[in-house]
């Protein structure tokens, strides 16, 4: 797999111009859609659930990354897989000792399972977990809010993970990204960016995209 897959944060996106703002990153090279749930309590902000979701899939055919920063997270995957999410993301904080058990739930919707780490949790805490998750999500911010500073001693976790995944796994990187924090992660392994600010803020979606791939 040579291919970065590029998946804009809507959390950047203007809300009251929501599909809008989906086409212009989908007509111009986004590869997936990443979408932020918050919930208050894993992470101190709150932002969009499973009925944005379920709108957001009726107006685009873009795969649809949804990144689950909550607590308890089993309790709503089958309610995202319902609405549409291709690829859902949990928290490995968040799993507490059921994360096989939680990632194996995820794939039997036929979708992707995505397991994500913060920026404190050490990449060899997931180890046995990295055989079954289809991606690996290292945050390179502590989760909550767009717009924060690339952390690069989370972009120096990238190999250890790389290591240990196949040619058909994703390891996706949130936070702070931008055209040489990107570089920095691509150069280390990553396969996904996610991108906020840096695509949503840029004043050329387009070139914004581009200088990521
Ligand atoms: C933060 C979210 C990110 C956020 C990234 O907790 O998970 O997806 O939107 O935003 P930027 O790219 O602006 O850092
Ligand atoms: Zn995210």
């Amino acid at each position: 797999m040579s291919e970065i897959k590029i998946s804009p944060s809507i959390l950047s996106a203007d809300f009251a111009n929501l599909e809008r703002d989906i086409k212009l990153v989908e007509n111009n090279g986004a590869d997936w859609l990443h979408i932020d749930v918050m919930d208050g309590h894993f992470v101190p902000n709150i932002t969009i659930g499973i009925p944005v979701v379920k709108s957001i899939n009726d107006i685009t055919d873009m795969t649809l990354d949804v990144h689950l920063m909550i607590d308890n997270p089993e309790k709503y995957i089958k309610q995202f897989a319902d609405v549409g999410a291709d690829i859902i993301t949990v928290h490995y904080e968040a799993t507490q000792n059921k994360t096989d058990e939680i990632l194996n739930k995820i794939k039997s919707f036929g979708i992707m399972a995505g397991l994500s780490i913060k920026p404190k949790t050490k990449p060899d805490a997931i180890t046995q977990y990295i055989p079954i998750a289809d991606l690996i999500l290292v945050m390179t911010v502590e989760p909550g809010f767009g717009g924060q500073k690339f952390i690069q001693e989370c972009g120096d976790k990238l190999p250890f993970i790389k290591n240990l995944q196949n040619n058909s796994q994703y390891l996706q990187v949130d936070g702070g990204i931008n055209k040489d924090t990107g570089k920095y992660c691509t150069d280390r392994g990553a396969n996904s960016l996610v991108a906020g600010n840096y695509i949503f803020h840029s004043g050329n979606i387009k070139e914004s995209i581009k200088s990521l791939k």
